[in-house]
């Protein structure tokens, strides 16, 4: 994890204080615990990686800093760094396996923790069944491609079917209903309530050693409640602070964030592209992006990297979908 490895390589430095639960922070009163955990601070973790403004709002400019400050030193002991511990940090950051070797390469290695992946493509592309197929593969040991912890599912358009994680499950030889016990649900009725679902996830992700946060889809709320040029700004504003707070949680728990979006047809292009719905900011926010397509053989998709900080773009793999989950296109059908 990102903490104990920044203690470790700061052993010399004074160890920072051991707190359990945000009322042992110096200033925190019952009182004000219960609003943190109303704004959905309720781990140290989470008050780390808080956003300063959000807290002013409720607890003034003083007691804010005071709280994030203390709470930043339990988890970093030093704000800044030379580039090469950054680079020791960044050794923390692990991958995630899709079950697809091919599917694996392309990402670098598997579904980064720390960051967020953004999948998005036209209907049936198979961006829900990535996201069952990771709910699965996270729960197995490192060693296996897995993250040994728990996920998050939030899913906006009533896409999730146990059946399906079942039936992965299975393909692993691990126990479907020990699987499905470490899935936490909750289905998005509006982007108020997506964001509300985040906002307060911090407590479950910490008490079922949630390693990857899914949402499907990202964006679907908020571009079906938010209509017309007039409404854009603020539609943009609110998606902003839900990416930056899944940012956070990723980062505060080493998770892999995984997102799944649509494709609309690009408004002012001459020829018939498409992009990802979400526009800028989403973007901006998104670290690897990849773009799913159909291809003309049955159960088989496309993939292309689109956008990574790391790695060349524009590289295209196959992978299938089966009873058993993602895999790989076996050469001969190729
Ligand atoms: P939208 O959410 O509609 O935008 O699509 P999506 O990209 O999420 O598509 P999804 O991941 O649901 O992929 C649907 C495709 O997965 C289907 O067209 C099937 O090819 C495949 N699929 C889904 N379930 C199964 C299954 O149980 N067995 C097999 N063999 N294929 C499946
Ligand atoms: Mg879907």
């Amino acid at each position: 994890m990102v903490n104990s490895t920044l203690k470790s390589n700061q052993s010399n430095e004074e160890e920072p204080p051991k707190y359990r639960s945000i009322e042992d922070i110096p200033g925190v009163g019952p009182a004000t615990a219960e609003k943190l955990r109303k704004m959905g601070y309720s781990t140290i973790e989470s008050l780390a990686t808080a956003s300063l403004k959000e807290l002013t709002q409720f607890l003034g400019e003083k007691t804010a800093y005071a709280i994030v400050t203390e709470a930043r030193k339990h988890i970093i002991s030093v704000p800044f760094m030379r580039a090469d511990e950054y680079m020791r940090i960044r050794k923390t950051v692990e991958k995630l396996t899709t079950g697809s070797k091919k599917l694996d390469e392309l990402l670098g290695g598997g579904v980064e923790t720390q960051a967020i992946t953004e999948v998005y493509g036209e209907f049936g592309s198979g961006k829900s069944q990535i996201c069952h197929q990771l709910c699965v593969t996270v729960q197995l040991p490192k060693d296996k491609g897995g993250l040994d912890g728990g996920a998050l599912y939030i899913d906006t358009e009533n896409s999730f079917r146990p059946e399906r994680i079942v039936q992965i499950a299975k393909r692993y030889n691990l126990d479907p209903n020990k699987v499905l016990s470490r899935i936490v649900y909750a289905e998005a009725l509006t982007a108020d309530h997506q964001m509300y679902l985040l906002d307060n996830a911090d407590a479950q992700l910490k008490e079922h050693n949630v390693r990857l946060i899914i949402i499907d889809s990202l964006v679907a709320h908020f571009r079906s409640e938010f209509v017309g040029r007039e409404m854009l700004a603020e539609r943009q504003q609110k998606l902003e602070k839900h990416l930056h707070r899944l940012m956070r949680l990723a980062r505060a728990f080493n998770a892999a964030a995984f997102v799944t979006n649509q494709v609309m047809a690009k408004p002012d292009s001459f020829f018939a592209d498409i992009e990802p719905t979400g526009g800028h900011i989403l973007a901006h926010t998104s670290h690897t992006r990849v773009f799913l397509r159909k291809s003309p053989t049955p159960g088989v998709k496309i993939a292309k990297l689109v956008v990574s900080p790391t790695l060349p773009e524009g590289a295209e793999v196959l992978f299938r979908i089966t009873e058993n989950g993602i895999e790989d296109v076996p050469e001969k059908k190729v």
